[in-house]
């Protein structure tokens, strides 16, 4: 007789992998889980992930609204808008009292995803909230409007570690740490996690770290597999499984300014940004 050998996937460090089941339809929405994209290290994967996981989500029926908090408005583009173009943006919510968010998001080519763009009038908000009353809690002032109207708000940080990274932590319930697998991927986080942690002391006691995600990962290389070695040994379960790939098609995508599930829906970059969507909900941190 033969016998039947059972073969689990594993993860890319040799966790048996979870099957992740589809999401379940929602017969309603909102309120918003504000889950913060921070890494203040440049080009880990922050906006593609934003982006990308933005769509996943809203093919499985969420509601989602990505919210660009980075000057450099590539978020915006990604998703199709011209920043330039825009003259009113995030950075007007966040300085006029009376500016209403409903004018200011837009809806993108992926039903359910909407935007609230940003371009490089956002850069002067940073030295002009310092003198606001609350200027940590800006953010999460003007955001509370919509939360209701969504599942799942997305908020794209710039790389660094200033307000208005701040002001995403503070209205965020969950931080996701992209961490692309290169030399060095680690430099840096302990400085991202104690940041993370004197905000949850002083400003927003709810906030947790969701997950990390190892993005541009290229299994062929033995130095990417000792890189997620080493990020699941120094964070344990806080890795998740799903891993992104690193592909052209990432790059290909943000230049025909469209998320990578409609781009190339069967490619292994969509596939994986479905995955990492899965994964989330089943974790709890995602509608
Ligand atoms: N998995 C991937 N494989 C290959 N290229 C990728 C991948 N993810 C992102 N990229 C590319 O790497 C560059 C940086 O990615 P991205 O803009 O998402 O990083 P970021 O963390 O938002 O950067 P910044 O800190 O400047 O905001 C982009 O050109 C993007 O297309
Ligand atoms: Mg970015």
């Amino acid at each position: 007789m033969v016998s039947q050998l059972s073969t689990q996937d594993l993860d890319a460090v040799g966790r048996p992998l979870p099957v992740f089941p589809d999401p379940a339809p929602l017969a309603s929405h909102g309120p918003a889980r504000v889950i913060a994209m921070c890494n203040q290290k440049g080009g880990v994967g922050k906006t593609t992930t934003t982006i990308n996981l933005a769509a996943a989500l809203a093919e499985y029926g969420r509601r989602v609204l990505v919210v660009d908090f980075d000057p450099q408005g590539a978020a915006s583009v990604g998703l199709g808008i011209s920043p330039h173009e825009l003259d009113r943006t995030i950075y007007n919510l966040l300085m006029e009292r009376d500016a209403s968010i409903h004018e200011l998001i837009r809806p993108t080519a992926t039903p359910g995803l909407d935007l609230l763009p940003a371009n490089i009038d956002l850069s002067a908000a940073e030295v002009q909230l310092v003198g606001e009353v609350a200027r940590e809690s800006v953010l999460a002032r003007v955001l509370r409007p919509v939360l209701d109207d969504y599942d799942v708000v997305l908020v794209d940080c710039q790389p660094s570690l200033g307000l208005l990274t701040v002001n995403a932590l503070t209205a965020a319930h969950g931080v996701l740490i992209p961490l692309a697998c290169e030399f060095f991927a680690l430099r840096g986080v302990a400085l991202l996690v104690e940041t993370i942690e004197k905000v949850r002391d002083r400003l927003n006691p709810r906030l947790e770290v969701d997950g990390i995600l190892a993005t541009m990962y290229d299994p062929r290389t033995l130095h990417a597999r000792e890189v997620v070695a080493r990020v699941h040994e120094a964070f344990g379960d806080t890795l998740l499984h799903t891993v992104i790939g690193r592909t052209v098609k990432f790059p290909d995508a943000t230049v025909a300014a469209e998320p990578i599930t409609t781009y190339a829906p069967a490619h292994a970059g969509a596939i994986a940004y479905r995955q990492l969507a899965r994964e989330l909900v089943a974790r709890g941190d995602a509608a």
